[in-house]
């Protein structure tokens, strides 16, 4: 047996009694949109928006769950919207391109307080703040046994509910929520050469209020941000959201320039999200807590999800709101869309005017000839990770060890691609799904699935290999012919799962 040959050791920081890994495949779209933090106005920056696709400036659970409307999640039952700032790159000419997502984003919900309840229908939440741009914390995290019982101090918490993760697929891979700032350019160049994971995490205590002035206070993260000690007056247990997006980083290996984050920052200590509770129902939610309990985490190891093919998915998109049709979000263009300035910090930022915005003018959206924006800043600076000693970092979604004999084992999955693919559970093929455009087109997949990496989940005693298979996919670059970024980027990853038992 596989599993036999595979030598895994795993430490598991927690452990959550249950969990599901919602896949939101492709985008509804990006743009300056944030229905909760600027209802009907033009958002300060750019977001990518997934989930539920009757979207736009105004949307509320009634929206995203009304008649007739779609989501680009594979659940059809689940219309959330789901949504984090855009990563771009900027060459040092000043010219500013979106970098490629890869793969959509994971929408984990995880069940690691007692008597998880679902979110009420009209339920919202925004995590992170924008405005940071310093995280003065040891990396790695000190143990989560120094940490304070009593989850008084939100602030701590928030900085280290964000992860950046360094992917390189032949080597070990890094536990969740282990940096909380972006590394160098010249540290991914060098190590990252699978491009960029960043995380996020939601907190899961709440007042049971839908939403809040600044819609964070009716929810705070428990002591060890996914599990622990909630604060008092926070008695809801909700499910524990957690967000993960892969980035081509990778594309700019060797390129001049530095990677942006939407909102003008080069540090990612800014990095947020927002949720919509979207789902048909709070019963039906509900339901799913308690009965999706699957190990696997698998969304078709739920028999009450009705799936929806990915290809459907993809065609779930929202129109751009007239006033952001000029806005170019992917680029190549000058600087950040639109004209956000870049603050390097270590203060935190400061608000900017909002082009488009009550009379502040939108710039000209053209390659200007005198580029604005570069400028070197400080280096955050990082030493590199030691494989060796993730084991015991901090993390918990995706905490993996392998010995020496993981080269191995991968070797071995390559090479048996047909025993890889019958062995995927629920039998549903993931369907060609392209980040880029609605309908690609396969090109042969004779030579069998490449599998370029494997990372492990743990339930209990079981642990789940995820085979992160390489697809060519011939992109049919019609929305994006300006970004050689985009076109040269032709892989489409599928994760596969294949259980394992473990004594
Ligand atoms: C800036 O540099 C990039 C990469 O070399 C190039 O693609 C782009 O056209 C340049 N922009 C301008 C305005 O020259
Ligand atoms: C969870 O629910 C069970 C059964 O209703 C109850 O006995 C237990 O005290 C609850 N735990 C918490 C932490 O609320
Ligand atoms: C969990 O899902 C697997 C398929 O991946 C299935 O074989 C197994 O029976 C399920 N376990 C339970 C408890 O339903």
């Amino acid at each position: 047996m596989r599993s036999q040959a595979a030598a895994i050791a795993l430490a598991l920081v927690g452990s959550a009694s249950a969990f599901w890994r919602m896949p939101c495949r492709t985008q509804t779209g990006h743009g300056r949109i944030d229905p909760i933090v600027d209802p009907g106005q033009i958002s300060a920056h750019v977001h990518t928006f997934h989930g539920g696709g009757n979207f736009g400036m105004d949307t509320t659970f009634d929206d995203l769950t009304a008649d007739g409307s779609c989501t680009s999640c594979e659940v059809e039952e689940d219309h959330s919207a789901y949504w984090t700032p855009g990563l771009y790159f900027q060459y040092s000419n000043g010219t500013t391109v979106m970098v490629q997502q890869v793969g959509g984003m994971l929408a984990y919900y995880l069940y690691y307080l007692q008597n998880v309840t679902a979110f009420p229908e009209g339920f919202q939440m925004v995590a992170g703040n924008p405005s940071l741009r310093d995280f003065q914390g040891p990396f790695p995290d000190t143990d989560l046994s120094s940490w304070p019982t009593d989850p008084t101090d939100q602030f701590f918490l928030q900085q280290r509910a964000l992860g950046f993760n360094c992917l390189n697929y032949n080597k070990d891979p890094e536990p969740s929520l282990y940096r909380h700032k972006m590394m160098t350019k010249d540290y991914m160049d060098e190590n990252c050469v699978d491009g960029l994971r960043i995380e996020l995490a939601f907190p899961s205590c709440g007042t049971g209020a839908k939403d809040s002035n600044d819609h964070k206070s009716h929810v705070a993260y428990p002591s060890l941000v996914k599990e622990g000690n909630c604060p008092e007056g926070y008695d809801e247990h909700y499910p524990f959201l957690f967000f993960e997006t892969i980035w081509a980083t990778n594309a700019f290996a060797g390129d001049d320039g530095q990677f942006l984050l939407s909102y003008g920052d080069p540090t990612g200590t800014g990095y947020h999200g927002d949720f919509i509770m979207g789902w048909k129902s709070k019963d039906f939610l509900q339901q799913a807590l308690d009965e999706c309990t699957n190990a696997s985490g698998e969304i078709s190891d739920c028999p009450l999800f009705t799936l929806q093919d990915d290809s459907v998915g993809a065609q779930c998109t929202f129109d751009t709101p007239e006033e952001l049709k000029g806005d170019n979000p992917m680029g190549p263009r000058d600087g950040l869309p639109v004209n956000v300035p870049i603050q390097y910090g270590p203060a935190d930022a400061t608000d900017y005017p909002v082009a488009g915005r009550g009379g502040v003018a939108t710039s000209s959206m053209s390659l200007s000839s005198a580029p604005s924006t570069f400028s070197e800043g400080p280096t955050l600076s990082y030493s590199p990770a030691n494989p060796s000693s993730t084991s015991t970092a901090q993390g918990g979604i995706v905490v993996a060890v392998a010995t020496s004999d993981l080269l191995g084992h991968k070797a071995e999955a390559s090479s048996t691609p047909s025993s890889t693919t019958s062995s995927t559970p629920g039998s549903t093929e993931p369907a060609p799904s392209s980040f880029i455009t609605s309908s690609p087109s396969m090109e042969s997949e004779e030579a069998g699935p490449n599998i370029i990496s494997t990372s492990y989940m743990t339930h209990g005693n079981e642990v789940v290999e995820m085979a992160i298979q390489e697809v060519d996919v011939t992109v049919t670059a019609t929305t994006y012919t300006t970004s050689t970024a985009a076109a040269n980027h032709k892989r489409h990853l599928h994760h596969h799962l294949h259980p394992h038992g473990r004594r």
